[in-house]
């Protein structure tokens, strides 16, 4: 079976960009930060951005283009032991797949309503109550085993929102995510620039902007500020999940490697960055409309962008309708282009690991995801199903991947110094002892501490943890612990079946040397 490789170079970065720039940017980052310091979160974060986001970026790069295969593959091929790593990160995607499409579903309805604020004067109970079901008629809510009412506009949208990720995803890595990366990227961008412009223009943006980036050094001690720093690193770079690994498995042996990963971990933080200077904007002028503290003005998720900002399009002096079509277009086209890289994990993993073709692979695994994404998130539990999932699989299913794979790899497999030198030979930067200290052990260290700290503070029942997960704890550690359950029941039933033979189109040519399909130790 003949890979796919990755036509240009460009290419490969928008998508990989495509990718990391998503909902969590435009609506986590913001408030993450703001109530983690303000100016003083950069620190962090920036700390975890090198220390943590670009050096395990620059390992599943060059796991994927060594190993030439998605993830439960590239670590089939690394050690016969790791390949369940693999298949764990194929379940948190296919979680996260399942949720993430609802959302951008919601945002594409939002387009919509943003032309004539179709929310009306009390965005709140529009989203909890008209569109979303969520809240009924005597202010009772669905538990998150109950489904309540089928909600048929969701349907009709997320089936739109996951017709179009399986055709691009259909339509191959090259004609397929290539090229709608290459219109989804520079047309976000077109529309976010004029949005934080347009932003930066409104009384009080100044106020706003102030709030965001004046540091509240006492926080920089705390430790649960580097836990949010590196939590908000790990979704927001899609690394931790399989998505890089998949992704770079399509690259040319020649590809550079340590200058890609520095290009998409700066721009995806740079976007991050644009994100937090529009939303303050928009805050800042809000407060002053109001007369109320900035900081009573700051949420984050579903609150921020489906409740937050349709009251202040409402109040926006000139253009409301543009500003909010502006906004809910750009976290459609961010969530989309993420989407497709989420889904692609478990289609490649399918198509490589069974030596099934791409068609019948989308088909199958895209078109059931679909199913039951739309089936769940139609009914009017979603909202409560998606928080807690969301909640679960971030803090207990890729905050413990990540350093799972990074200590199979660096400590159990001892392959940082192939990869090491693999990276270096294709690459303008090379990486050095820096590169193995922060990912063998800065990183694993903060992550292990985090998850240590995380499951103290759910089983205490800490005040840091909201009330809905500690009340559904019963599903999210189902959801958190199916994830890894799957991922081992997989590799047990794999690991007498070998890898088939995958050959890409630059071996296929001659251009290339095969070293793929090749398990290293067993
Ligand atoms: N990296 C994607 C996001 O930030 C998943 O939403």
């Amino acid at each position: 079976m003949i890979r796919e490789n990755w036509g240009t170079r460009v290419g490969f970065i928008l998508a990989a960009i495509g990718s990391a720039v998503g909902l969590g940017n435009i609506w986590r980052f913001p408030g993450v930060a703001y109530e983690n310091g303000g100016g003083a979160f950069l620190l962090p974060y920036l700390v975890a951005l090198l220390t943590a986001g670009i050096p395990l970026l620059i390992m599943e790069f060059t796991l994927g283009r060594r190993y030439k295969g998605s993830a439960p593959v590239a670590f089939r091929r690394l050690n016969k032991n790791a390949e369940f790593i693999g298949w764990w990160q194929v379940a948190i995607s296919v979680i996260i797949a399942v949720y993430y499409a609802a959302v951008i579903g919601w945002a594409a309805w939002f387009t919509f309503y943003a032309i004539g604020q179709t929310w009306g004067g009390d965005p709140e109970s529009f989203l909890l109550s008209d569109f979303l079901g969520y809240v009924q008629g005597d202010g009772s809510v669905p538990g998150i085993g109950e489904f309540g009412d089928w909600q048929l506009g969701l349907t009709a949208v997320m089936i739109g929102v996951w017709a179009l990720a399986l055709l691009i995803i259909a339509g191959g890595v090259r004609k397929g995510i290539e090229v709608a990366n290459k219109i989804f990227i520079p047309l976000l961008v077109l529309m976010f620039g004029v949005l934080v412009v347009q932003a930066m223009t409104l009384d009080g943006a100044i106020d706003g902007l102030g709030a965001f980036f004046t540091p509240q050094w006492d926080t920089i001690g705390n430790a649960q500020v580097w836990v949010a720093a590196y939590g908000q690193i790990f979704f927001s770079l899609s690394i931790g999940f399989g998505i890089m690994v998949t992704y770079a498995s399509y690259l040319k042996r020649k590809s550079d490697i340590t200058t890609s990963a520095v290009t998409v971990g700066l721009s995806n933080s740079s976007f991050e960055l644009l994100a937090g200077i529009g939303v303050f904007s928009v805050v800042g002028y809000m407060a002053l409309q109001s007369g109320t503290p900035i900081d009573e003005q700051v949420s984050t998720g579903v609150g921020l962008a489906f409740i937050a900002f349709p009251a202040i399009i409402n109040t926006l002096p000139y253009a409301a309708g543009l500003f909010g079509v502006l906004f809910f277009a750009s976290l459609t086209i961010a969530g989309m282009s993420s989407l497709i890289s989420i889904v692609q994990v478990p289609v490649a993993a399918v198509e490589d690991r069974f030596g099934i073709g791409r068609g019948v692979a989308t088909a199958f695994i895209g078109g059931g995801l679909a199913v039951v994404s739309i089936g769940l998130f139609s009914s009017a539990n979603g909202l409560i199903v998606l928080d807690v999932s969301d909640f679960f699989i971030n803090q207990f299913g890729i905050a413990v991947a990540a350093p799972v794979s990074i200590v199979a790899v660096v400590w159990l497999a001892w392959k940082w110094k192939e990869l090491r030198q693999d990276a270096n030979r294709t690459s303008i930067y090379k990486i050095g002892p820096i590169w193995l200290i922060c990912l063998g052990l800065i990183t694993p260290l903060i992550l292990g501490y985090m998850m240590v700290q995380n499951i103290v503070d759910v089983f205490t029942g800490s005040e840091e943890v909201a009330a809905d997960y500690l009340d559904n704890q019963t599903y999210g550690w189902s959801v958190a612990g199916g994830a890894l359950a799957f991922g081992v029941v997989m590799a047990l039933l794999l690991r007498r079946k070998s890898v088939p033979d995958l050959v890409d189109e630059e071996e296929a040519e001659g251009e290339a040397t095969p070293t793929g399909g090749k398990e290293e130790s067993r």
